[in-house]
């Protein structure tokens, strides 16, 4: 487990650097933008979705510099999910990563602003000749960043998530809320590493389909029961806000219990897979029990 923590903690070194690369500091006209996406997306957060492109792709001989960029651009387009996610007209958040959320910090039309200039400069940082990954390899990358991130994905779980908050919904399209919100940038991550290694860009999918519902579960368990200190975010809301989760249909100890058959099905959905999957393995451990 030392091993996943320092591979985690290299990983978001390394991603807190190539945003810094990226994210422009020019038109000094547009400063107040550009300080907002800087403030959405550098000195915090796990980096959980870079970390995946390399545990996948690297082990299958993808180049790591390119797991670089595939995973910056896809924290890019997860910073702009977080600050819209934070706006008064979704989760009216105040913390995010232990900070005053973006609009808070500024101001909404900056926030909103800030995350389209976030979602535009992924795909801009994936078109890009500067990083080394084959033409056909990159439109492979934008294509399925783009329908990750949209309306068959996270903008698509994004909606169901706020329309839920009027109606109930059933435990399996709870499930699908979760597949589309959260799980599918999570797989995306999964399906870069592949793709940037030449492979079946669905190699991981059963596994990231697990893990991803149950970063979802641990989400929704901490927002009950975390340490918003820790969790340098608010929590304690969704029940209020009438959220769709697993907690709310199985309770905290059912959600727990789930999670647990989740862990094992994300261990298993590695067996076929003959590359070393060690730090895939580890890091279902570290999703599950995770306070932040
Ligand atoms: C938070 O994502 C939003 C969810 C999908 C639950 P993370 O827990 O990965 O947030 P950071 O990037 O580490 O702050
Ligand atoms: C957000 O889920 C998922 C996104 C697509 C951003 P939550 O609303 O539960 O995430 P937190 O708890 O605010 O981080
Ligand atoms: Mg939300
Ligand atoms: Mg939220
Ligand atoms: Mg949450």
């Amino acid at each position: 487990m030392s091993n996943l923590r320092e591979a985690m903690a290299a990983t978001a070194a390394a991603v807190e650097a190539e945003l810094e690369r990226l994210i422009p500091t020019v038109p000094a006209s547009a400063a107040p933008l550009l300080a907002a996406m800087r403030h959405g997306t550098l000195g915090g957060g796990k980096r959980l979705r870079p970390f995946l492109v390399r545990a996948s792709g690297e082990p299958l001989g993808a180049d790591p510099a390119a797991c670089l960029r595939a995973g910056t651009a896809l924290e890019m387009v997860h910073g702009y999910s977080l600050i819209h996610d934070d706006l008064p007209a979704m989760d009216d958040a105040a913390l995010r990563r232990g900070r005053p959320t973006v609009h808070r910090a500024f101001d909404e039309a900056t926030a909103i602003l800030a995350g389209d200039a976030l979602l535009t400069l992924a795909f801009e940082a994936l078109g890009r000749d500067d990083w080394p990954a084959a033409p056909a390899r990159k439109v492979a990358l934008v294509r399925g960043l783009a329908a990750a991130a949209g309306a068959e994905g996270m903008c698509g779980g994004q909606t169901i998530d706020l329309l839920a908050e009027k109606q109930t919904l059933s435990l399996d399209a709870t499930g699908e809320l979760q597949r589309l919100k959260t799980g599918a940038l999570i797989a995306f991550g999964c399906q870069a590493g592949a793709v940037l290694a030449g492979a079946d860009p669905a190699t991981f999918d059963p596994y990231a389909a697990r893990l991803g519902l149950a970063f979802q579960i641990r989400d929704d368990l901490l927002d009950v029961e975390g340490d918003a200190q820790s969790a340098g975010k608010d929590l304690g809301r969704d029940a209020a806000a009438g959220k769709a989760t697993f907690v709310a249909h199985l309770g905290a100890e059912g959600a727990k219990a789930e999670l647990r058959r989740l862990r094992d099905a994300a261990i298993e959905a590695l067996d076929p897979i003959d590359a070393d999957t060690t730090l895939l393995r580890d890091l279902v451990g570290f999703v599950i029990a995770r306070d932040a």
